[in-house]
């Protein structure tokens, strides 16, 4: 069935709604060459593809995914053109104003992960603000990575064990892998099932590399801003056609 946007608003017949995914990881590439093909600013492809985030996030609540992560800017995209950073920054807050009631009505719990501390004060203000106001909301859970780094999240997590050790309040045979996942900025949160990541581009830029350990890969050569349902919808194809073995020899195992 498609809604008056010409889009699919139901699950499609062919997706079995009992494997899907639960919570998917996204890696929006392609803003800028979306733009530049066109002959327009990078920043007007940073634009359309909040849009496809937007309707990424109402598709997924559509279809009962509940959980969806997108990256949104890494430790390193400090290194862009500064008007490029600054309309980043700017979009974010903006778009944080501009959508957090329709996501809190729509039933969207917002989180932030990343070292927020280094962000504008205003776009600190509307991340605490929204995620206050959406916490206890359970339609689906939304996470944004903003100024993220794994390694960076990695490294911290090590830093404040330790300390724990060094104050003598955890021996080192108690570090263990469910005590560091206690100290990543998603703590609490199941790791992702699927990652998509498009315009062809197949690496993981430092995103979420503990938490994907076992996290099924999907690559498109679509420029994000492109990615619409349909598009979806073939990753969750690819994603059903999967043998999740997790290390174990039987699906069924692991299911
Ligand atoms: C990568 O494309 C995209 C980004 C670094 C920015 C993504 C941000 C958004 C889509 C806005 C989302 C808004 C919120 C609130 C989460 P690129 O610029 O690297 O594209 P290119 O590889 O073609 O140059």
């Amino acid at each position: 069935m498609t809604n008056n946007k010409g889009q699919i608003s139901q699950l499609p017949a062919d997706l079995n709604p009992q494997k899907l995914p639960q919570h998917i990881a996204v890696i929006m590439d392609g803003n800028g060459r979306w733009a530049t093909s066109r002959g327009l600013p990078r920043i007007a492809g940073h634009r359309q593809g909040a849009k496809t985030l937007k309707e990424l996030l109402r598709c997924c609540k559509d279809w009962g995914i509940s959980a969806l992560t997108a990256y949104a800017f890494s430790t390193e995209n400090w290194r862009r053109p500064t008007e490029e950073v600054d309309f980043l920054m700017l979009l974010f807050e903006r778009l944080l104003r501009r959508e957090l009631a329709q996501m809190h009505r729509e039933g969207v719990r917002i989180s932030f992960i990343g070292d927020l501390s280094i962000l504008p004060k205003s776009l600190q203000a509307e991340i605490e603000r929204s995620s206050a106001e959406t916490l206890n909301n359970q339609a689906i859970h939304f996470t944004v990575a903003v100024n993220y780094g794994s390694r960076n999240e990695i490294m911290r997590a090590c830093r404040q064990v330790a300390e724990l050790v060094q104050q003598g309040e955890l021996t080192a045979e108690g570090v263990n892998e469910n005590l560091m996942e206690k100290f990543l900025y998603t703590a609490d949160t199941p790791e992702p099932d699927l990652l998509i990541r498009t315009s062809g581009e197949m690496r993981l830029s430092n995103f979420l590399l503990w938490q994907m350990a076992y996290t099924e890969m999907y690559f498109t050569d679509i420029l994000w801003p492109d990615f619409d349902r349909e598009a979806f919808h073939q990753a969750l194809l690819s994603y059903q056609g999967r043998d999740r073995r997790f290390g174990q020899v039987k699906a069924s195992l692991s299911a």
